[in-house]
């Protein structure tokens, strides 16, 4: 694959404007990393002002609502992301799933809309610790991710350039340990062969399959190094400019995916 590594920082519901200056670090250290492209997903309150500030970085949502907009208290829609300075929705998060009933069917009309109303889209997936000792992992995210992702036929022409998958292994998010090299690699390898079955090998071989789940600067470079990863979706490590670039450095030097 020849596209850029995709560095994404979910802050989950962390940081209040106190936080606009760690943005600002981001921003500043992604103009000295071109080779790695950045990108920073706060809570909904600081879209807008990190977009107004931000020179390099992409700002996104990690959720929105399925309908354009009608009687739905506390909810907001793709168009209102957009509108903010969102140019990216992360999409069917474990802990939206798990925590908020997220069935596949409502992922799919989420990424739908978010599509609709010009956004690109990261689709999460990821098995329970049972599923993997179960030995079901590959065909549970393979099943998650053909439910939830848009219809072929919904999907604009350009998939490659729309469409990010998150593989996040629910028991490695927020663990402290990461999937093995091994795992990702199985787990990735099946994602591309699905992406491929269902958007044909123009546009699914280049659709870039990040890994997410404890991520860190010292962990990075051996997972940067797996076959068909294409960069990392980073909780934790994203919220201090000094770990998410660590992170973005390791992915800046070589490796082969
Ligand atoms: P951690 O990097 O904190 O494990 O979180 C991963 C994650 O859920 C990113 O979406």
């Amino acid at each position: 694959m020849t596209r850029r590594p995709y560095i994404v920082g979910n802050w989950k519901m962390h940081g209040t404007r106190a936080m606009l200056s760690e943005a600002r670090a981001i921003d500043r250290a992604a103009q000295r990393h071109m080779k790695v492209e950045v990108a920073l997903a706060p809570p909904y309150t600081l879209i807008h002002p990190i977009h107004r500030e931000a020179e390099q970085i992409a700002v996104g949502a990690q959720d929105c609502h399925h309908a354009e907009g009608g009687a739905f208290t506390g909810d907001i829609s793709a168009a209102m992301i957009a509108d903010a300075g969102a140019k990216f929705v992360i999409l069917g998060h474990s802990e939206r799933r798990t925590g908020h009933g997220e069935v596949d069917a409502m992922v799919r009309a989420k990424a739908e809309s978010a599509l609709a109303a010009g956004l690109r889209i990261i689709m999460c997936c990821g098995e329970s610790a049972e599923t993997r000792e179960s030995g079901k992992a590959v065909a549970f995210v393979n099943e998650q991710l053909k439910a939830s992702l848009p219809l072929p036929t919904a999907m604009p022409a350009d998939v490659a350039e729309r469409l990010t998958v998150a593989y996040e292994p629910i028991w490695a998010v927020g663990s402290g340990t990461p999937a093995t090299p091994a795992d990702i690699g199985e787990m990735h390898a099946a994602i591309r062969a699905l992406l491929i079955d269902l958007f044909g090998v123009e546009q699914g071989a280049e659709v870039r399959i990040l890994y997410g789940g404890s991520v860190k600067p010292e962990n990075a470079g051996e997972i940067f190094a797996v076959p068909e990863v294409g960069g990392a979706l980073i909780g934790g490590a994203s919220l201090t400019a000094d770990s998410f670039m660590g992170i973005a450095l390791a992915a800046s030097e070589p490796f082969e995916n």
